[in-house]
């Protein structure tokens, strides 16, 4: 399976800052079989990136999309009108569900219509501090997948990637605290444990699953080494570009 390293911008970035990280990010990659980069700019830079991309060496992700395709849906980008723009979309972050207030129905439609329109979701789950305080973890995150998959078929399994994110990790929140790989393992081990009920043995061990929360340089090849996880998803540390390129070269020495 391949090694992924996501890139998730949020709301940063010009187009015109976008398009020159994109261009040095190219210019600083070679060409690897075994590596998945993807960057997620925010949504006005997807057009002229799509044009600028060398797919070859860097896929381009949403960090959103809305599920009906046309309508009276005032601001929204529908994913059919990102179809053939962008290879995956950001769906069920937790800035997502907690700032925007997006339900599990609502991300199951979501998750539908990316696939619906050939863009891969990266299907986000995670518990807060106080479910985790709570011992609540294992049950938010059968709960989150199980309805977030709930519109996949057994035949389209392939076509998705789960990203574990502890809201309670991730940098922008107050009183971040890192997890630690044993953690991570653990909660990935129930993700593995939950796919296999719902989909079968192959099925599970065939997704790829991405750690994200506060990954930096410094400790990405800590959390690329957990058993079970396939790569990574940055927020805060892919702006930088010499760290993002750093942690690309961490993934490949650690596990192509
Ligand atoms: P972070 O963000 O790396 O800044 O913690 C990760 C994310 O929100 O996807």
């Amino acid at each position: 399976m391949k090694t992924y390293v996501v890139g998730n911008w949020k709301l940063n970035f010009t187009v015109g800052e976008s398009s020159i990280y994109l261009h040095k990010l190219m210019k600083a990659l070679p060409v690897h079989r075994g590596m998945e980069v993807v960057v997620a700019p925010s949504t006005i830079a997807l057009q002229p990136l799509s044009l600028q991309i060398d797919r070859h060496k860097i896929k381009l992700a949403t960090q959103n999309g809305f599920y009906r395709d046309y309508g009276a849906f005032t601001g929204e980008t529908s994913f059919s009108q990102l179809r053939g723009m962008v290879d995956y979309a950001i769906i069920g972050h937790s800035e997502r569900r907690y700032i925007f207030g997006e339900d599990e129905k609502f991300i199951q439609k979501k998750v539908a219509a990316a696939i619906r329109n050939k863009i891969t979701p990266i299907l986000c789950i995670g518990e807060t501090e106080s479910e985790r305080a709570f011992g609540e973890t294992a049950d938010v995150i059968r709960d989150q997948l199980a309805s977030g998959l709930s519109q996949v078929g057994d035949d389209e399994l392939d076509k998705i990637v789960i990203a574990y994110e502890p809201v309670w990790a991730i940098s922008s929140v107050k009183s971040a605290k890192l997890a630690t790989p044993d953690e991570v393992a653990e909660v990935v081990r129930l993700i593995r444990g939950a796919l296999r009920e719902i989909y079968g043995k192959d099925a599970a061990e065939n997704v790829p699953v991405l750690f994200g929360g506060s990954v930096n340089a410094s400790n990405a090849g800590s959390y690329l080494t957990v058993p079970g996880v396939n790569g990574l998803l940055i927020g805060g540390a892919s702006l930088i570009l010499g760290e993002f390129v750093d942690i690309i070269e961490i993934a490949k020495r650690v596990r192509v």
